[in-house]
């Protein structure tokens, strides 16, 4: 070695694989508004559509006349239901196996249901043709309480399922009524009950918000009638499933429809399901014969497209007296909205509510969800969480800490006695789930040191007796949470969506002087895929990970993925990249075989390239092999260096992280502020900390939102109380409190690279620990459960209502 000779750690740290902190690439155009997005591409000739909307929650649709609106200069069609019926798209199926209206079909059924598409030259011209779209309306009793839902009286909602007493999920109870999903043992649970010293029983609700990306639902279709082909830029988190969905239902052969997701501002669910703007802009492009954009604005996206959450958790537990668990028993109220639209895989009516027995051994549980119709927007998308988990895993966090307010015990405490030890996994749980590893006592320990959770516990006792004193208003609340993830959907034998295996892809392509392309199955919204997944491929194969462009959203290009939602990407897709990568190495070995002039076997992997055993003198790098692999392969192999993967995981990936929130919260004024947060996460490998670590910021501060205040509030009418940012609680920079990150690392033993997904994690974990700081804050006063959100003024109420405010 001469001194020139990069050393191991340079050769290693040139690579930028997974461990480092690599700079998020996509970056460079983002910072500089070069970013790509639906909004950002204009079509020669290209037109815009805009919703005529209901003002009303319930109400049937006596007539629609467009006849003044197509007199505006510059509108060219007025799209309804009745145009759509011509092409048999009046109504389309949801992903939850139902039927929803594109545009209002005799009746609306929410507020702001699209009523008719306004097809103009520009957007304010669309604008003008909306206001003069007549429509006449009879109001009609909207259902707006999903407990009275099924009630004998309640309004028929659903007019075109009379007479329907199975739905997709099985028989339905009531005409308001969509499933009834069970899981567990009911008898062996009602025996647990029954033979338990200490029971408890809680309505825990978690309330209907939205996961408000920065940028809105959009689309843009361009028909060439010529040709025959459609093509479609849209913000889709899952653009091939997209592009199969549109083949089936508007029969246009799979090939000749063009997906293309650009660059994403933000999705959290949002962008899963779909919506009546995406298929009126295709239908408006072969009507007019011109692409149509369009764009939602933010009042739309609030109240009409997915909501999230809106799940009703009558939560039981039994236990002995010294604090064992001994069953969990769980009644879901879900509410739906108007249609069963909630993006979950086909199998899964309530999502994975059934990890609901969290993080603790439950010898027995069972849960039972009803969903039901209301006169909302539809929806239930996985708004930061896969499948319900969030719900879940807010209904046990919140739970236990019930139960050890019962037991008189320090909730931290209970769940260490009650935790899944290490040595237990793979556990089979209570539910059905076979969590894949965790090391759960490690980490509620490192969090219990790391804030010195004795010494918090002993402050608020200090001050609650200077409270009871009379010496302060202030009151203090820890926020203890352990949550458990389910994700990376998924094996394909549980998982599919309206059919389509869930599985995802990966397709790595390395050109003759050693760099490459990577396309693969995800999309990424803004979680710095073109970063992270050049750094899996830089670790397997040795290619700095700068020399690797990764391309994902153009279902022309990129291999047949699920997409990007439910943090499965790394799970699934972070592992068909492995196993790509691995195809190609096993291709390069041949070669460095061949040209070292040894067996195969007689070789070993040196951080980017092949040595000879015993031999470190012997060497063939990567960027060689690439070289070699095109212009002089061995005699009998093919030219070339790429390789597919399609991974179909053999299990989910779970998770899981020990949160603490401190909390001080005025009792005159309802006012908060969260002292402390910490947040301990443990994903597996880690493939880039900073981005993890942003990862983690994102969540947490979209999970404070939604516990300290974000809702999609609906008066008794229907009206949407909360359909705009003056009234949905978005965190600035100034509310958001400081984060402190810290992780454990338990590999996933089933990944190839040992990875579990992250993005979701926080909202799961933050949104109990941020609840149960307000609940353990004001449980010295005698309150059990107060319901999320916790503003300011439902402080203050709470503050109220147990007698120490006047
Ligand atoms: O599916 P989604 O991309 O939303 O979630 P994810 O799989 O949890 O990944 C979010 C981001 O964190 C990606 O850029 C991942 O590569 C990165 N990540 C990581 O660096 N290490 C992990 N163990 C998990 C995710």
């Amino acid at each position: 070695m001469n001194d020139m000779t990069p050393t191991r750690e340079q050769r290693e740290a040139k690579l930028e694989g997974m461990g480092c902190k690599r700079k998020r690439v996509e970056d460079i155009r983002f910072t500089q508004g070069r970013g790509q997005y639906v909004d950002d591409v204009k079509l020669p000739g290209m037109l815009h559509g805009d919703f005529v909307r209901s003002p009303y929650a319930h109400a049937r649709v006596k007539s629609i006349n467009t006849e003044k609106a197509l007199k505006v200069p510059g509108v060219l069609a007025v799209i309804t239901a009745e145009t759509l019926k011509t092409v048999n798209l009046a109504w389309m199926p949801t992903l939850a196996g139902d039927v929803q209206m594109v545009l209002a079909d005799g009746k609306v059924l929410f507020q702001n249901q699209e009523v008719a598409f306004v097809v103009a030259t520009d957007r304010y011209t669309a604008d003008d043709g909306i206001n003069a779209v007549e429509v006449e309306y009879e109001q009609l009793e909207p259902q707006i309480d999903p407990f009275t839902a099924m009630d004998p009286g309640a309004p028929v909602l659903r007019e075109d399922l009379t007479g329907k007493n199975t739905g997709a999920h099985g028989p339905r109870k009531h005409h308001n009524h969509i499933f009834e999903w069970t899981v567990g043992d009911k008898d062996l649970t009602d025996a647990a009950f029954r033979k338990a010293d200490v029971t408890i029983k809680e309505m825990i609700s978690y309330h209907r918000t939205h996961p408000s990306p920065l940028e809105t639902c959009q689309s843009l279709c361009s028909f060439d009638k010529i040709k025959g082909e459609l093509t479609i830029y849209g913000t889709f988190q899952a653009p091939h499933v997209v592009r199969t969905v549109v083949a089936l239902i508007a029969k246009i052969p799979e090939h000749k429809i063009h997906v293309i997701a650009p660059d994403i501002g933000g999705g959290f669910g949002n962008k899963v399901g779909v919506y009546p703007g995406y298929v009126c802009s295709a239908v408006a492009s072969i009507v007019t014969g011109k692409p149509v954009k369009w764009v939602e604005d933010r009042i739309e996206n609030l109240t009409s497209t997915s909501f999230a959450r809106d799940y009703h958790m009558t939560t039981e537990i039994a236990a002995t007296k010294e604090g064992k668990v001994t069953g969990l028993r769980v009644h879901v109220l879900a509410d739906h909205g108007a249609f069963d639209a909630c993006a979950d895989p086909s199998k899964w009516p309530a999502g994975f509510m059934n990890i609901v027995t969290g993080s603790y051994d439950f010898p027995v549980a069972h849960l039972a969800v009803d969903g039901v119709y209301t006169n909302k927007a539809p929806g239930g998308v996985a708004y930061r969480c896969s499948f319900r988990v969030t719900e879940a895993a807010y209904c046990i966090e919140r739970a236990m800490d019930i139960l050890a307010q019962k037991l008189g015990m320090d909730p931290a405490e209970l769940r260490l006695k009650n935790f899944i030890k290490a040595e237990q996994f793979p556990y089979q749980s209570a539910l059905g789930w076979e969590y894949d590893s965790g090391d759960y006592h490690t980490a509620m320990k490192q969090m219990m040191e790391k804030v010195d959770y004795a010494g918090l516990r002993k402050e608020q006792a200090e001050k609650r007796e200077a409270f009871r004193r009379g010496e302060t208003r202030e009151i203090m609340g820890l926020g203890v949470s352990f949550f458990t993830e389910i994700v990376g959907a998924g094996p394909s034998k549980n998982c599919d969506i309206l059919g389509i295996a869930m599985f995802d892809s990966c397709e790595i392509r390395l050109h003759p002087t050693g760099s490459g392309v990577a396309r693969v199955g995800t999309k990424s919204q803004g979680q710095g895929h073109e970063t992270t997944w050049a750094q899996i491929i830089a670790t397997e194969i040795g290619i700095p990970a700068d020399d690797i462009t990764v391309e994902e959203g153009n279902t022309d290009t990129a291999p047949y993925g699920l997409g990007t939602y439910g943090s499965r990407s790394t799970p699934v897709a972070g592992a068909a990249i492995a196993m790509a990568a691995r195809k190609i190495k096993a291709k390069a070995q041949m070669i460095a075989a061949y040209k070292l002039e040894v067996h195969e076997d007689d070789l070993e992997w040196d951080i980017d390239g092949f040595r000879v055993k015993g031999l470190p003198e012997k060497v063939l790098g990567m960027k060689d092999i690439c070289w070699i692999a095109y212009n002089a392969p061995p005699p009998g192999m093919e030219p070339g260096l790429e390789a597919v993967s399609y991974y179909d995981p053999p299990n989910m990936t779970y998770p899981f992280g020990a949160y603490l929130c401190v909390m001080d919260i005025d009792v005159d004024t309802g006012v908060y502020k969260v002292r402390r947060f910490y947040a301990l996460d443990d994903c597996g490998t880690r493939i880039n900390p900073m981005i993890i670590e942003g990862q983690v910021h994102g969540g947490l501060t979209e999970a404070f939102a939604i516990a300290m205040g974000q809702e999609i509030r609906y008066d008794d009418t229907g009206n949407v109380m909360s359909g705009s940012f003056m009234d949905f609680f978005i965190p600035t920079a100034v509310e958001t409190p400081k984060w402190e990150t810290d992780f454990t690392v338990t590999p996933s033993p089933h990944h190839p690279i040992g990875a579990k997904g992250v993005g979701e994690s926080p909202n799961v974990g933050g949104v109990p620990c941020f609840s149960n700081a307000v609940n353990d804050a004001f449980s010295f006063l005698g309150s059990t459960h107060i319901q999320m959100p916790h503003d300011y003024w439902r402080n203050w109420q709470a503050a109220k209502a147990l007698g120490v405010v006047g």
